[in-house]
């Protein structure tokens, strides 16, 4: 059983825990992520390591509810099995201008990425994007690490109104973009990557397919990437974006939606 120290309710249904975990906050590294199972039977659920905190030995996770287990999580006291740090640690290193784009609760893989990306020299513009915004996450961690901070949202509530691609758009116009990374839903991280694919600017992406195992054995979270399977727990989740197959991200993660829903009809 792993302890939630603190849990915060940082926007609508998205939630901030710090778990107790000694061995995982010793290893970890930015782009790690662990797979969580909140009760015994329930299903394993695939998180990013937020930050950790060596002395406390504490690590932070955020999600979103939305079904059974991340409602299991929201309200848990402690959690029966965590597995990790699992994945690739992303490759860091000095790119010059980068570009960090995240939508949503894609914001929370974002920031450990983006001040490794920040701690290695890179000049780092952060471009935010939320429905509103009481949805923006994390802005607070991220002004202090971004020489330059856009935040987007798609009813003007907070910065400019729109997409995160009407805000990265003009730096691609300006060629003042080296490196571009996105975490989000599906859509936005397509969208971004087919935009950069135009100027030529290296895009990386973060997968966030249906795990199982998280250690290369069930296949559940396999990709096509340039035309061959990966498996987004042993070989990303990060890759490059221009070439994921986003669409068939898209039908593999509806399969998830579709049972969810069956499940929510049986519970009603
Ligand atoms: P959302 O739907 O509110 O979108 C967030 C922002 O993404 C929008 O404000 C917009 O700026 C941008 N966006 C959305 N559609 C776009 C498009 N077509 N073109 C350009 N930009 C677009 O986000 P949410 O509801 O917080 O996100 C939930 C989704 O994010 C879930 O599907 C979840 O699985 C996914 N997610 C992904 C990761 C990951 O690692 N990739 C991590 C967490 C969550
Ligand atoms: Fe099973 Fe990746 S989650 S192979």
């Amino acid at each position: 059983m792993y302890e939630i120290i603190s849990k915060r309710l940082i926007a609508p249904a998205v939630w901030r825990h710090t778990i107790k975990a000694p061995e995982i906050a010793r290893k970890r590294q930015a782009g790690n992520f662990v797979i969580v199972r909140p009760i015994t039977g329930s299903e394993r659920i695939p998180l990013t390591i937020v930050s950790s905190d060596t002395q406390a030995e504490t690590i932070d996770i955020i999600f979103q509810v939305v079904g059974a287990t991340t409602m299991d999580l929201a309200e848990a006291k402690s959690i029966q099995d965590i597995v990790g740090p699992l994945g690739h640690p992303t490759h860091i290193e000095n790119y010059g201008r980068v570009v960090v784009v995240g939508g949503g609760v894609g914001i929370a893989p974002l920031l450990p990425i983006a001040q490794a990306l920040k701690q290695a020299g890179s000049r780092l513009t952060a471009i935010l994007g939320a429905r509103s915004k009481d949805f923006l996450i994390l802005e607070d961690d991220l002004a202090p690490i971004s020489d330059e901070l856009l935040i987007a949202t798609d009813d003007g509530s907070q910065g400019q109104k729109g997409l995160v691609t009407n805000a990265l758009k003009p730096l691609l116009d300006k060629k003042a973009v080296d490196f571009v990374l996105a975490i989000g839903p599906v859509v936005m991280m397509k969208a971004v990557s087919e935009l950069t694919r135009s100027y030529g600017v290296k895009t990386m992406v973060s997968l966030n397919p249906l795990m199982i195992d998280g250690t290369g054995m069930c296949g559940v979270c396999r990709c096509k990437i340039d035309g061959q399977t990966k498996f987004a727990c042993v070989d990303g989740p990060e890759f490059d974006g221009h070439q994921v197959d986003f669409d068939n991200l898209t039908r593999r993660l509806s399969m998830y939606h579709a049972e969810e829903k069956k499940r929510k009809e049986i519970r009603s």
